[in-house]
């Protein structure tokens, strides 16, 4: 089964401040390049050439202007609206027709880390009727989806839980079989009004089809002021590896 990637650069970045004022997060500079250019990069570093990219009305125009179809970077890119900012899930739904028959590699756009993809998807790919989603541990896990390990398995995963259960962070790289596009389809809202990628994740975990992977090298989210900072203290003192 052949795999597509998937870049999800959407979001009002109402937590960069004046930053986002004119432009979108996954535009600003981290290191070198515009953030957007790290999750490109991994994905064309692991081979893969059909990338769809998600962001809002706003400032696909600017995407569209830096990255074009994605020649340069050699690969071949779609680019999709969301319309309204509705959770990644609701992004990644937006990627059906485009993953139709394939699996999808979803990178979430804001996310710098340094381990390459491809020793990834090789796992990924021994069972690849499974989602596999990566962890890693941060000493600040009530900022994210948090996943309970127990013998080498999850056992639960909970989105910003106040009083987290593990140190273990799910990062913003997962891998999907076809199928996550009728999960997705049966998702409510949660309280901050979003289809959450954790209720798809706790899905395959119920199944008894959720893989996980724990990432060796740094991994940040570049979604604060104080988060990009760190991710361009980060890149710079060592690059990422694609
Ligand atoms: C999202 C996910 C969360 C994940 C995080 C990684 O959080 O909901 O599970 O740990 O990305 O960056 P958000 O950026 O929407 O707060």
């Amino acid at each position: 089964m052949s795999l597509r990637g998937v870049i999800l650069a959407g979001g009002k970045g109402t937590r960069m401040g004046e930053l986002t004022k004119v432009t979108n997060k996954h535009l600003l500079p981290v290191g070198p390049w515009p953030m957007v250019y790290y999750p490109l990069k991994k994905l064309t570093g692991a081979g893969i050439e059909e990338i769809l990219l998600v962001s809002g009305t706003e400032h696909m125009g600017d995407f569209v202007e830096l990255l074009g179809s994605g020649r340069h970077h050699g690969c071949r890119l779609t680019y999709r609206v969301q319309d309204e900012a509705g959770g990644i899930a609701q992004a990644l739904g937006l990627a059906e027709h485009f993953c139709i028959g394939s699996r999808a590699c979803v990178l979430l756009g804001d996310n710098i880390f340094r381990d390459p993809l491809v020793p990834i998807l090789e796992l990924a790919n021994s069972r690849p009727d499974w989602a596999w989603i990566g962890l890693k541990e941060v000493p600040d896990p009530q900022r994210y989806g948090v996943a309970t390990v127990r013998n080498d398995r999850i056992v639960a995963i909970e989105e910003k839980p106040p009083q987290p259960a593990s140190p273990y962070a799910v990062v913003g790289i997962y891998i999907y079989p076809p199928d996550v596009f009728g999960i997705i389809k049966t998702l409510k809202p949660s309280a901050r009004g979003e289809l959450e990628i954790t209720d798809v994740n706790n899905h395959y975990l119920r199944q008894g089809r959720l893989g996980h992977f724990f990432l060796e090298g740094y991994w940040t989210d570049a979604g604060t002021l104080d988060s990009l900072d760190y991710a361009n203290h980060l890149v710079r003192a060592e690059p990422p590896r694609f």
